[in-house]
C-alpha cells in the first residue's frame, strides 16, 4: 500500500495515570492506523482505555511515549497554532453525551468551530458561507426544521446529529467518534450509524469508539483493544 494512503497513523503508544502513587497503564504500545476513506471501528471493554486512545488521535491528549502522524508529519513537533489547527480543522469529534451548548441555536451549535477558527474579523467575512453550510449541513441530517431550535428542545438522535453537523462544519480529514449511539435506542443509535454509513460512501474517514460489538459491525474494518494494546478482530 502507497504510504501516503495513511492519514492518521499512531505507534507504539503508551499512557498511564497516576492515582495517588499507583499508575494505572491503559495503554501499552498501541499501533494504530487508519488509511483514507476508512471506516474503523475500535472496540474494547469499559475501562480499555478507548477514549484514551481516540483523545491521543485527535490531539486532545499526550501520549507518555510513541508517535501520532498525521499526513506523514509527528504531531508532536507541532507549533501551538499548528495542534490548534489540527483540532479544528483536520479532525471532528463527536462525543457519547453531545457536548451542545445549550444557549446556542441549532444553527449556532454547528457553526460555532468556524467561528472559533476565524476570530472576529474573519468571521464577519465568512459568517454568510458559514451560515449557508451549517444550513445544508442540518438538511443533509434531515435538520432542516429544527435550525432555530435550542438543544434542550429537540430528542438524543436528533441532538446527536446536530454533534455530528458540528463535527463536519469545517470539513476535517477524520471524523473522531467516542460511542456515538451509546447515550441512545437502538433504532435512533440505528439511525447515527445510517449517517455514519452514509458519509463513509462520500469519502469520510471515520474512527468510532465502541464497546457494543453490533455497532462496530457496521465499519468496514474493526479492531480491538484490549491489555492495552490493538488486536486485529
Ligand atoms: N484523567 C484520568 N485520570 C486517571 N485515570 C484515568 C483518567 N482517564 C482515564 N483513566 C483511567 O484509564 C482507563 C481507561 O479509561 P478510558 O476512558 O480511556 O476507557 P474506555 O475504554 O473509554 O471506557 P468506557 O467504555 O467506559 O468509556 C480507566 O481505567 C480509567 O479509570
Ligand atoms: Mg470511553
Amino acid at each position: 500500500m502507497n504510504k501516503d494512503e495513511f492519514i492518521l497513523k499512531a505507534e507504539a503508544i503508551y499512557k498511564s495515570y497516576l492515582m495517588g502513587v499507583t499508575e494505572v497503564k491503559v495503554l501499552e504500545g498501541v499501533d494504530f492506523s487508519v488509511d483514507k476513506g476508512e471506516f474503523v471501528a475500535i472496540v474494547g471493554a469499559s475501562g480499555s482505555g478507548k477514549s484514551t486512545l481516540l483523545h491521543i488521535l485527535g490531539a486532545l491528549d499526550k501520549p507518555d511515549k510513541g508517535v501520532v502522524a498525521f499526513a506523514g508529519r509527528d504531531l508532536s513537533r507541532y507549533s501551538g497554532g499548528e495542534l490548534n489547527r489540527f483540532r479544528n480543522k483536520m479532525v471532528g469529534f463527536v462525543f457519547q453525551f453531545y457536548h451542545l451548548l445549550d444557549e446556542l441555536s441549532v444553527l449556532e451549535n454547528v457553526y460555532l468551530p468556524t467561528m472559533v477558527s476565524r476570530g472576529v474579523f474573519g468571521w464577519l467575512e465568512c459568517r454568510g458561507r458559514a451560515r449557508r453550510r451549517a444550513r445544508e449541513l442540518l438538511e443533509q441530517l434531515g435538520l432542516a426544521e429544527r435550525a432555530n431550535h435550542k438543544p434542550y428542545q429537540l430528542s438524543g438522535g436528533e441532538r446527536q446529529r446536530v454533534a455530528i453537523g458540528r463535527a463536519l462544519m469545517n470539513e476535517p480529514n477524520i471524523l473522531l467518534a467516542d460511542e456515538p449511539t451509546g447515550n441512545l435506542d437502538s433504532a435512533t443509535g440505528n439511525g447515527i450509524l445510517e449517517v455514519f454509513e452514509k458519509l463513509n460512501r462520500a469519502g469520510q474517514t471515520i474512527v468510532m469508539v465502541s464497546h457494543n460489538e453490533r455497532v462496530a459491525q457496521r465499519a468496514g474494518r474493526i479492531v480491538i483493544l484490549a491489555d492495552g494494546k490493538i488486536r486485529r478482530a
